[in-house]
């Protein structure tokens, strides 16, 4: 193919003119990926005039010059800009007359859709008269602006509804979540998809013949399910699906999440009043989203993720990661299955040990399952699924450690067991290779006693079930050498986790901050409150479970354990409640052994409570109810006073990997945006006045971290105003 590169003047795009097409490849060269940023908006109108003057041109190709984002979306520094609701929504408006003036150029606009084409490239890809995406698992679509508190702002509410069809958009823009390029195609949001080699010379061939008359343009809509279609093709049908989308939505966010009820309002707006009017409500509400603390709160958590991505866990930045090309994994248990699924997942070669072979063999069939889910739900090809499962083997000792570049323990909580282990595997270990533990409660100092080389041992704290939960602690004991921080750390990132670096305490952090809040959950149970009072009260608060329903799920032997540990390192403001001693003591386990604070059937799903419960509770006091509000202010304070305590003790860096920490690690509802966040919310001041309110009524529980009394004199937050 000839093409002529004209016009050099732009700075984000080039476009070249073949024959009669223009091909205009955004590649922005000051960022690693491709925004709707100002320079790129300017450009895009500069482009667009010149097509409408350049007649030896008949159609436009849009591509990208990166190779895995088409484009990401819109530049989410420029929302931190705006003033307020009126300054939001002009800048929907302006979104909005860019993209339409792309749907309403001369010429018409072929998308090659190659990467990621979320947000305002989505929605620029919908206004062109035909999309066409690169066969590839790294071509991912979606309108993820709700993940923002905030609702599609450039025509997305009124575009995709009218290209896949009301419950296939409704599906989409409700949860954020991304589709790929074949249930793109299914479901008539690209029109067509071809390998990511053709792609360009497809997309030229496929303009030209719009242009020539002999193709139509996208008439989308084509795909879904029959019954959705026909339901939603009529006034009273569409009726139902919105009637229901608000009803699952409202049960779904609990009232916390005011975006997807909005962007029902405003699809909803287009279908009644027509385009127009609904492009006017869609910016409106953008406008007000905008403005909510909830959105502010999402937007600081992605601005927090992302620093996180950036960071190397070392303040040197000569400090650099070593290689880990296979690591080896003790334990094949529930954890070590885990991480031993993201590993393969990640390409990394694995060696799994464990005491005997039919431990190994279930370490690897569990293994296998998880591969096997991400197949059956097309998340991986088959052959990806081959590829991974030939990259984990098995063993009973130590053969293939010596060419592991880093060892994970996740053999039992026992101090023992673990010396014993660390003592053996660095016999055998190569030089210069890196130990883990995943221990969830046992200081890494502690560890290292057992060590001969106390420099290159590091513990990789988990959550479980690892291949869902986002969080991984890295906790750093005094000996460890920097560039086992940074290695721990890149390699922590390439298995897709947020990464915090955290100091070596009891608990670290997450485990340390729940501790207090499980307690006193056990402690409104010792009293007399309600198992399902005291979880409703905290899913209401925006935890996805409340706190009962954790300890079953942990295991209520777990949480014991741990609970004991903490509290012997901390004393009376971490003392343990009595219920749960008693309940573990009747051989209760929680979920695992079905027989928990709640009744589960034979497949372990959760039933209603066991009220026999309650007589195990020392006292057998009569249960009565309690206001929602005190269950929280109870729970929660304890849970905010000791992430300030763990931040004073130097356990966390900062504020940010705090919030980070709790909301990705135990649930903290993100809509606060953290704990530090949420404290800066209430401000310091109040904090204290409700913790010292808490602690006349419960002596030693609650006496307010010294840095929050400090801080509260001084009128200062833990983040700077937005
Ligand atoms: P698990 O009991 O499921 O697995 C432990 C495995 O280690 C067993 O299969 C056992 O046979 C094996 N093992 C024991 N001694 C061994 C040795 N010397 N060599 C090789 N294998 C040996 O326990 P789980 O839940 O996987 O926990 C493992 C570690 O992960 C513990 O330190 C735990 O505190 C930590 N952890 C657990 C979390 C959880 O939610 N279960 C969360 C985060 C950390």
């Amino acid at each position: 193919m000839t093409a002529t590169a004209v016009r050099p003047a732009f700075t984000t795009l080039r476009l070249d003119i073949d024959g009669d097409v223009a091909i205009v490849t955004i590649d922005d060269p000051n960022a690693p990926v491709n925004t709707l940023n100002r320079a790129v908006i300017e450009d895009f109108t500069r482009v667009f005039e010149l097509l409408e003057g350049e007649t030896a041109v008949r159609a436009a190709v849009l591509i990208s010059g990166k190779p895995d984002i088409f484009i990401a979306g819109a530049d989410i520094e420029q929302f931190l800009e705006l003033k307020d609701a009126k300054d939001a929504e002009a800048l929907s408006r302006h979104g909005q007359e860019l993209v339409g003036r792309l749907e309403t150029l001369r010429v018409p606009v072929v998308a090659a859709i190659n990467g990621a084409c979320l947000g305002g490239g989505l929605e620029s890809a919908l206004a062109c008269a035909y999309r066409i995406a690169a066969d590839s698992p790294k071509t991912v679509l979606g309108l993820p602006e709700v993940q923002l508190g905030l609702i599609p702002g450039a025509g997305g509410t009124q575009r995709l509804p009218r290209t896949v069809g009301l419950t296939a958009a409704l599906d989409m823009i409700l949860t954020g979540k991304n589709v790929r390029a074949k249930k793109a195609l299914q479901i008539g949001l690209v029109d067509e998809m071809v390998h990511p080699a053709i792609l360009r010379d497809v997309a030229v061939k496929r303009a030209r013949e719009i242009a020539d008359g002999t193709r139509a343009r996208s008439e989308g809509h084509k795909g879904g399910a029959i019954g959705a279609r026909a339901l939603e093709g009529t006034p009273p049908g569409r009726a139902i699906v919105f009637h229901q989308a608000r009803q699952r939505t409202k049960e779904k966010t609990n009232g916390q999440y005011p975006a997807p009820l909005a962007a029902i309002d405003a699809i909803e707006t287009g279908y009644h009043k027509g385009m127009e009017a609904g492009l006017a409500e869609e910016a409106r509400l953008f406008g007000e989203l905008s403005q909510t603390e909830v959105s502010r709160q999402l937007i600081f958590l992605f601005f927090a993720t992302t620093g996180l991505k950036k960071d190397t866990g070392v303040s040197d930045p000569a400090v650099k990661a070593l290689p880990v090309r296979k690591i080896a994994v003790l334990g094949a248990g529930f954890m070590g299955a885990g991480i031993t699924t993201v590993a393969v997942q990640a390409g990394t070669v694995v060696r799994l040990k464990d005491a005997d072979t039919t431990r190994v063999a279930n370490g690897l069939r569990a293994v296998r399952e998880v591969l096997k889910e991400s197949l059956t739900k097309r998340r991986t090809t088959r052959q990806q699924f081959d590829d991974q499962l030939v990259l984990v083997s098995g063993t009973t000792d130590y053969s293939g450690f010596r060419d592991a570049d880093l060892v994970i323990e996740a053999v039992f909580e026992d101090i023992t067991v673990k010396h014993q282990v660390i003592r053996e595997t660095e016999k055998v270990m190569g030089e210069n290779a890196i130990f883990a533990s995943n221990t969830s409660t046992i200081p890494i100092a502690r560890l290292a006693q057992a060590s001969a080389r106390p420099d290159r041992l590091i513990g990789m704290h988990f959550f479980s079930p690892v291949h869902k939960m986002p969080l991984l602690e890295v906790i750093v004991h005094e000996g460890t050498a920097p560039e086992v921080i940074a290695t721990v750390v890149a390699y922590g990132k390439k298995l897709g986790k947020t990464v915090i670096v955290v100091n070596d305490g009891p608990g670290f952090f997450a485990n340390r901050i729940l501790t207090p809040y499980i307690n006193e959950a056990g402690k409104l149970l010792d009293e007399g409150a309600k198992i399902e009072q005291i979880d409703r009260a905290l899913v209401e608060f925006g935890f996805p479970v409340g706190p009962i329903t954790l300890v079953d799920e942990v295991g209520i032997d777990v949480a014991g354990k741990a609970g004991n540990i903490i509290a012997d390192a901390f004393g009376e403001r971490m003392r343990p409640s009595v219920s749960l001693a008693h309940v573990l003591s009747s051989g209760r386990f929680g979920r695992k052994n079905r027989k928990g604070f709640y009744k589960y059937d034979e497949n372990g799903k959760k039933q209603g409570v066991d009220a026999s419960v309650y007589e195990l509770i020392p006292g057998a006091v009569a249960r009565r109810d309690y206001t929602a509000d005190e269950i929280r202010e109870r729970t929660v304070m304890a849970m905010l006073n000791e992430a300030a305590r763990a931040l004073e003790d130097g356990i966390i860096r900062s504020p940010r990997d705090g919030d980070i920490g709790a909301v990705f690690g135990i649930g903290f509802p993100p809509f606060r945006g953290g704990p530090f966040r949420y404290m800066d919310t209430l401000g310091i001041g109040e904090v204290v006045r409700r913790l010292e309110a808490l602690n006349a009524r419960f002596p030693g529980r609650y006496e307010p971290a010294p840095i929050l009394t400090r801080m509260a004199a001084a009128g200062e937050r833990f983040h700077p105003a937005d």
